[in-house]
């Protein structure tokens, strides 16, 4: 017990002392994890209010300048945002109710009508067990609503969801290029099978999906998916990156032979350039890939692609939160969804590197949490999400500089993870 004390008391003073380094160097400022927690309880609580009365079917997608409720869209395999909303609801019960015993617990609402309404919007989901695959999104959809559920809860019904939603995924498959396919639909646009790095993070859905199936002795399905998103990262790895680890944002492949055509972007700046997000799906995906494989290549890669997203950020960006583009102009605006998904990642990469480069890694999280919790990026009283100032989609011209739920989700997502790092 006294060890245990000790261990986490230097563990503090380590994480804050990393903190005030960077703070002299960069003006990051320290903040404090559970005052963060407790701000997104409270701007959940205001957003639940203005949702009211509910519509479980429509889910939060952004708010735009100016604005101060969520903007919803109708839940649905053509949207890809579907779950993020019922995945915030659920990693903010498990925090408030991992409070309710310290003197920290404040939760705004009760904690049975949080996972009352945390069900009912994930309920909302549950055609994705039977409809066929629109694209490769089904597997963000899928993860952040019925697996966060699931984890909360053991509930069986969200497990069975989230089975046939990998097995519906894998249908995307390509054995011959060895890549899902991530855009049916602009098949033709792009001359070939497209695979788009965001599709990394849906491979998630295929590892845990054949780690379920192996519990339930389906051999053959455990390995299938497993195969499928082994195979997806190593041809991934192989063709839709630069020498230097930065990324496109998508891969054509010839559809008949497989082989790899040409690299190109569809959400940033230019084909040559490095969109922060699409990295930081590329720094989160492979952090994940190691998880679930322990292989050493995937390893190497997750932090060659992160090695290169730091050194552009630090010399295109004045804090810790990126251009929407690291190569878009001076004075383009920010994207702080990307800094929170790398934040998220770098937490748990830094628990599989070397020591000294963990510490590189975490500290960098903490000072990109750090930044995102100030004034410059929290809504506050402005708006009820938790953060403004993210891109979706600029060539589009469509969410610049908003507040966008998925910059939420990878928000509270890290803020958590950091908690558990420093009770670890
Ligand atoms: N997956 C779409 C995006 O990152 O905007």
């Amino acid at each position: 017990m006294k060890k245990n004390i000790l261990f986490l008391l230097t563990l503090t003073m380590l994480v804050f002392s990393s903190c005030s380094q960077r703070t002299q160097k960069s003006k990051s400022p320290s903040f404090d994890v559970d005052s963060a927690l407790t701000y997104c309880h409270q701007q959940v609580t205001k957003a639940l209010e203005a949702l009211q009365p509910y519509d479980f079917t429509m889910m939060p997608r952004n708010i735009l300048a100016g604005e101060q409720t969520w903007n919803c869209r109708k839940a649905s395999t053509q949207e890809w945002c579907s779950g993020f909303w019922p995945g915030i609801l659920w990693m903010d019960y498990e925090s408030e109710k991992g409070k309710v015993n310290s003197e920290k617990f404040a939760a705004a609402i009760p904690l049975d009508s949080l996972r009352k309404i945390a069900e009912a919007y994930t309920d909302s989901l549950s055609f994705i067990a039977s409809q066929p695959a629109f694209d490769h999104d089904l597997g963000f959809i899928t993860i952040n609503s019925c697996l966060k559920g699931y984890e909360a809860t053991g509930n069986d019904e969200y497990k069975r969801i989230a089975l046939a939603a990998a097995d519906t995924l894998a249908t995307l498959f390509n054995p011959t290029v060895g890549t899902i396919l991530s855009w049916p639909r602009h098949v033709k646009d792009y001359g070939g099978h497209n695979t788009i790095m965001d599709n990394m993070m849906n491979l998630e859905l295929l590892f845990w999906a054949a780690g379920e199936n192996e519990k339930m002795r389906n051999v053959e399905n455990e390995k299938r998916l497993y195969n499928i998103a082994t195979r997806h990262a190593e041809t991934t790895m192989k063709n839709h990156f630069r020498e230097d680890g930065s990324c496109y944002h998508v891969a054509v492949y010839d559809t008949l032979d497989g082989h790899f055509i040409k690299g190109v972007t569809h959400q940033g700046y230019a084909d040559s350039s490095m969109w922060s997000r699409g990295q930081s799906w590329a720094i989160y995906g492979y952090t994940m890939v190691y998880r679930f494989t322990h292989d050493q290549r995937f390893l190497g890669h997750a932090q060659k692609v992160t090695d290169i997203y730091l050194k552009r950020l630090k010399e295109t960006s004045d804090d810790w939160v990126p251009l929407w583009d690291m190569d878009a102009p001076a004075g383009a605006p920010k994207d702080a969804s990307a800094a929170c998904v790398v934040a998220s990642a770098l937490l748990e990469l830094c628990q599989y590197v070397d020591a000294e480069k963990g510490q590189t890694y975490r500290e960098a999280a903490i000072a990109m949490l750090a930044d995102l919790s100030t004034d410059r990026y929290q809504s506050r009283d402005r708006n009820v999400a938790f953060l403004m100032h993210s891109t979706g989609h600029h060539p589009a011209g469509s969410e610049i500089d908003a507040s966008i739920i998925y910059a939420d989700y990878y928000y509270l997502e890290a803020l958590i993870k950091l908690k558990s790092n420093l009770l670890r």
